[in-house]
């Protein structure tokens, strides 16, 4: 028979992902006793991803390393000793494997199974920024249903999910955004407010939120986005930042600090899970399932591609989007 091998997108330096990314072809062993082979169904294509392969991340992988954080498969073959309950199941790939590929060879205690119920391309979108946006919901203000909470980057993964999850808690959202075209769209997922982002913004977000201006305002872009959130915040308010789509820096303003006690804090979602631990990952997890099951939460996917079209695909992923890039093509056995 055969030596098996799967197809990777891998690269052996950092740098652009199109210029360090290739297309190769890996032997893959035999799943050994406890392990299984999974083919890919879906792998999303993430800001961290790219920087991960830039080199700029605060996690970076041994060379040669595989691409992609987030990917789901199903088990093809069980070794020695793996319960036939995992044959043909749906899986999380564990993240520091790299889910651009089309097989992988893995323990199964590294895998999380997953409903079967779900899309998997929704699976493969379900573990990170859903639990992000769960996160800045609950881990910095003691929110009430009906307060308003402002964001930059409303069209993101983060942000379409934050809209979603923040209306089933009953809270009231203002979305900054670069399109106009994407107003309707998010208003559609649930949003009340989409605006502009544009400096001045802040006077239109302290007319909708009237007397009950936010006191919570999340951060992804950096630069000049921050403007707008940080002056309709309530005075002793709390911008969080996860994110610095901009590549610019967060500035914090002498004024705001002092005369409107502002606190500035951040956030990150390794480092929630290392601190808080697997069981309190696992019910942000349960719960982001749970809010897709009955459709509280959807997540939005623009295009998907088999993972050989990266090129085309990251060339789409740089462009102005509503929903992520998704990779495909599991290689089958
Ligand atoms: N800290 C954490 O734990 C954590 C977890 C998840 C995500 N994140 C971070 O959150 C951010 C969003 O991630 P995602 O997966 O939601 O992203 P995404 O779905 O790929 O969306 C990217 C967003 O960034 C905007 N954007 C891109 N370039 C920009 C620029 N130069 N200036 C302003 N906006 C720009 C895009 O707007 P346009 O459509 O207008 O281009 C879009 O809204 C990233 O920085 C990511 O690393 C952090």
């Amino acid at each position: 028979m055969e030596a098996r091998t799967t197809e990777v997108l891998a690269h052996s330096r950092y740098g652009p992902p199109g210029d360090v990314l290739a297309w190769e072809e890996w032997a893959l062993p035999d799943p050994g006793p406890g392990e299984v082979l999974v083919g890919l169904l879906a792998a999303a294509v993430h800001p961290s991803d790219l920087g991960m392969i830039g080199g700029q991340y605060a996690r970076l992988r041994d060379l040669p390393a595989v691409g992609g954080r987030e990917g789901v498969g199903e088990v093809l073959l069980r070794g020695e000793g793996v319960d036939s309950a995992w044959e043909g199941a749906v899986v999380r790939l564990p993240d520091d494997l790299g889910a651009w590929r089309q097989r992988a060879v893995v323990p199964v205690d590294e895998l999380e199974l997953l409903p079967p119920d779900l899309d998997p391309g929704q699976l493969a979108l379900a573990g990170i920024n859903p639990p992000t946006a769960l996160c800045l919901l609950r881990e910095f203000v003691d929110l009430h249903p009906g307060e308003w909470i402002v964001q930059n980057a409303g069209n993101s993964g983060v942000g379409l999910a934050l809209i979603q999850l923040a209306r089933a808690q009953g809270l009231r959202t203002v979305s900054l955004v670069r399109r106009e075209e994407l107003r309707e769209p998010l208003r559609a997922l649930g949003a009340d407010e989409v605006l502009l982002d544009h400096p001045e913004a802040a006077e239109e977000i302290r007319e909708i939120a009237g007397d009950a201006p936010p006191r919570l305002a999340l951060n992804s872009v950096g630069g000049d986005s921050l403007r707008p959130l940080l002056r309709s915040l309530a005075t002793g308010g709390t911008l969080v930042t996860f994110g610095g789509m901009s590549g610019e820096k967060v500035r914090f303003p002498t004024r705001e600090l002092i005369f409107h006690d502002l606190r500035l804090r951040g956030f990150w979602l390794d480092l929630w899970k290392r601190t808080r631990g697997a069981d309190a990952f696992a019910a942000l997890l349960a719960e982001t399932y749970g809010a897709l099951r009955v459709d509280r939460l959807r997540l939005p996917v623009e295009a998907v591609y088999p993972l050989r079209d990266y090129r085309q695909a990251l060339a789409h992923n740089a462009r102005g989007r509503l929903g992520k890039i998704l990779f495909t093509d599991g290689g089958g056995l």
